[in-house]
């Protein structure tokens, strides 16, 4: 005891922040233990209940008559309603009930709020944390002033298969890379204060491995073993959980054969035993009820025993909670003090919020007018949008276009669609999206836009006249790709390649003579390869939010000049799905010919490897080298020199590989585990150094211990996956 007293003295005369957290702590167990012990059985299950609002994100099985729920204390939480006013008129229902508990509003706020801005997955390409924590907060900043306390974000699914819609919605196919962007989203969407009207509660979502979902179909089975969870698709999910977040949500799929709702291994196992976190788990829109449907039990009964011991805290949407688990726990099923747990986990993340204080704090209506859609956000929502844009191909530095480019034919109907520009999964406001053509009208440039093709059918349209404007024009600029709604939830795709149509177009556009700038407008990797081979520019611009139009504008003519890198490998060929960088080594490896891991009839290269991006300006390295460590936890450093050959100032990605030569099991034969973004002049040279600690040389055993083997490894150093050099170090 007195030890314990000496270290909460010593913690407090170092860092007294500890000491305040302490007695926040206390005080707000005292309060939450005094209001579990006023609550009735039906109360308490109320807690675990969410229900729809005002629209579905989902099949729509709600039942609960909702404000009348709401006044008798059997909700505690609802989703798909916001907006001040909104939210307040269910507040004010909250408290007419017996304990007065705040509801918890929660939406999906993806990419921004009213302020959209661009896909997670696009945001990845910047490889910019601090960008990345900055959109989140702009996210959380809106949503908060429309009644919001809890967003269903960041989604932190590691995904290598590109059929699946929703890799729009993550950060793309690196474990170590998406820890990093998972911490930054969630300290941007909580803030060091979630009590804070400028910031909401993030949501681990999808808690284990929906990105695994086999052959790409949404809501398909995963099969996986434990050891490969642990060191491909858990880090992302564990650094969520370390950087605070209050709430993670259960998956659709299963993991080792139990959905993960209902998987006890995982949410109390490892999730809130082994990594102790101290928030709740919700479970994805309907999936206690679904696990019926996985044949996992047997009627929704059976599945409220199961979720509520896995430790599955909230339901969303189905009502298994609500209908059954007070007959279980009088059966005596089902302990009480299991629901104790879960009621205590919500009320204090409820309590976290500032929500006992004043129920109705982010309900200000004020508030709401001047903060969304605030100058403030645009700027953020512009200068994100430009570091998301990748740079894929620009042959006779045809980028960017010189000042004296007046004439641009613009093609292509997606530069005026407002709707696609915000993304798909968006809480946009569509009307305030500034599209490609209205910014080049806003530049002074003469613009010649044909809609070059039909949105709806793919069809070529008036080619002849698309070709007589393109023949006029300085340059002619192709908007081209997927709809903003082919990636998402729901939008599995059997086939990623972009219509032959839309590729054929820009066949004839580039035989036309005149430069040929290609806009790519994806949710997700895909397949062009036509028009990879034609056209001379192509810039990745994906789906980029409210001010998607200047901040391409802002590319082209070199106003920023672009430094995003592919967060996903991109395929040539679907066969090769699925596909990433960070394959394991194999008895028989990949060579052009022979016995060897290889497709005969496509090839095995992909269209452009993870991390790949280029830049107006060119990047020398040189003088890579293994430096010796501080003799503790730096085992070694990693050194290069980085120039900048060219003549625009630029922005750089310089990466690690790791490569561990021999280990007790099979390992990759690279992994990222380290990256640095630099700016630099014309003629400016930088040194850049790796620290190599545990963390790039260990990985899982099979039992999911951490380990860091002696023995030989390869650091490669490069501008992307596969452009790299590489030194031999020996950990001994
Ligand atoms: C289902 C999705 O899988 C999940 O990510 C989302 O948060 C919920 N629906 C609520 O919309």
């Amino acid at each position: 005891m007195k030890t314990l007293f000496y270290a909460i003295c010593c913690v407090g005369l170092l860092w007294p922040s500890g000491l305040r957290a302490a007695e926040d702590d206390e005080s707000m167990n005292r309060f939450v233990s005094s209001l579990l012990k006023k609550m009735t059985l039906e109360e308490k299950i109320g807690q675990l209940s969410q229900c729809a609002g005002g629209f579905a994100t989902g099949p729509d099985n709600t039942q609960l008559s909702r404000t009348t729920d709401i006044s008798r204390g059997l909700l505690g939480s609802m989703l798909n309603v916001s907006g001040a006013a909104e939210t307040r008129k269910y507040q004010e229902a909250a408290m007419k009930s017996r304990l007065k508990i705040p509801l918890l509003f929660g939406l999906d706020v993806i990419h921004g709020f009213r302020t959209g801005f661009p896909l997670p997955l696009a945001e990845a390409a910047s490889f910019d944390l601090e960008a990345i924590k900055m959109g989140a907060r702009c996210s959380a900043r809106e949503a908060a002033a429309a009644g919001l306390h809890w967003t269903f974000a960041p989604m932190v699914d590691i995904s290598w298969d590109a059929r699946w819609g929703r890799v729009m919605e993550g950060a793309g196919e690196d474990p170590y890379y998406g820890a990093k962007v998972a911490a930054a989203r969630v300290r941007g969407l909580q803030g060091d204060d979630l009590s804070a009207d400028s910031t909401i509660l993030a949501c681990i979502k999808h808690f284990v491995g929906y990105g695994a979902a086999v052959a790409g179909k949404d809501y398909n089975s995963v099969d996986m073993s434990w050891g490969h969870f642990a060191n491909f698709y858990m880090p992302p999910y564990k650094a969520g959980v370390e950087a605070g977040a209050g709430t993670v949500m259960s998956a659709f799929n299963d993991f080792e054969n139990r959905p993960c709702t209902g998987n006890e291994d995982l949410l109390r196992g490892l999730l809130k035993e082994k990594w102790g976190f101290q928030g709740f788990v919700v479970s994805d829109w309907g999936s206690v009820g679904e696990m019926v449907n996985h044949r996992y039990a047997k009627d929704q009964k059976e599945a409220a025993n199961k979720a509520i011991t896995a430790g599955l805290d909230m339901e969303m949407v189905s009502e298994c909670y609500a209908r059954n688990l007070a007959d279980l726990v009088r059966e005596k099923k089902v302990p009480e003090a299991l629901l104790d747990d879960a009621v205590r986990r919500i009320l204090e993340q409820k309590y976290k919020l500032g929500l006992f204080d004043d129920p109705f704090r982010y309900c200000n209506e004020e508030r709401e007018r001047t903060v969304i859609g605030s100058e403030r956000s645009r700027r953020e929502a512009r200068y994100m949008a430009e570091r998301s844009v990748v740079l894929l191909k620009n042959e006779g530095a045809m980028l960017p276009l010189a000042s004296s480019v007046r004439r641009v034919a613009l093609i292509g109907g997606l530069s005026k669609s407002q709707k696609d520009m915000c993304g798909s999964w968006t809480c946009a406001d569509e009307s305030k999206v500034v599209t490609l053509y209205e910014a080049m009208q806003k530049r002074g440039v003469e613009v010649d836009f044909h809609e070059g093709y039909d949105l709806e059918s793919n069809e070529i349209k008036d080619l002849k006249g698309t070709l007589k404007a393109a023949r006029r024009a300085d340059v002619v600029v192709v908007a081209m790709g997927e709809r903003a709604w082919e990636s998402g939830e729901m939008t599995s795709k059997g086939n990623i390649s972009i219509p032959e149509q839309q590729q054929r177009l820009v066949t004839e556009l580039v035989k036309a003579g005149k430069p040929v700038i290609v806009l790519m407008m994806c949710g997700r990797p895909v397949i062009f390869n036509e028009v990879r081979q034609q056209a001379p520019a192509i810039l990745c611009t994906w789906w980029l939010g409210s001010e998607a139009g200047s901040a391409i504008c802002n590319v082209l003519w070199g106003d920023y000049n672009p430094s995003g890198k592919l967060p996903m490998t991109f395929p040539t060929h679907q066969g090769q799905l699925p596909l990433y960088y960070q394959y394991k080594s194999t008895g028989r490896p990949y060579a052009s010919s022979g016995w060897c891991a290889k497709y005969i009839d496509i090839p095995s290269e992909p269209a452009f490897p993870f991390a790949f991006g280029l830049s107006y300006t060119t990047f020398e390295y040189s003088a890579l080298k293994v430096l010796p460590g501080d003799g503790g936890k730096v085992h070694a450093r990693v050194r290069v020199e980085v120039k900048n050959t060219g003549r625009y100032e630029g922005e750089e990605v310089v990466q690690l590989y790791v490569r561990d030569e021999s280990a007790s099991i099979t390992r990759p034969v690279k992994e990222l585990k380290g990256f640095e973004k630099i700016a630099l002049k014309p003629g400016e040279g930088k040194e850049v150094v790796f620290d190599i600690t545990d963390e790039q040389l260990g990985f899982y055993d099979n039992r999911m211990n951490f380990v860091v083997e002696k023995g030989d490894f390869t650091f490669m150093v490069g501008t992307n996956s596969r452009d790299v050099d590489a030194v031999s170090y020996t950990l001994l």
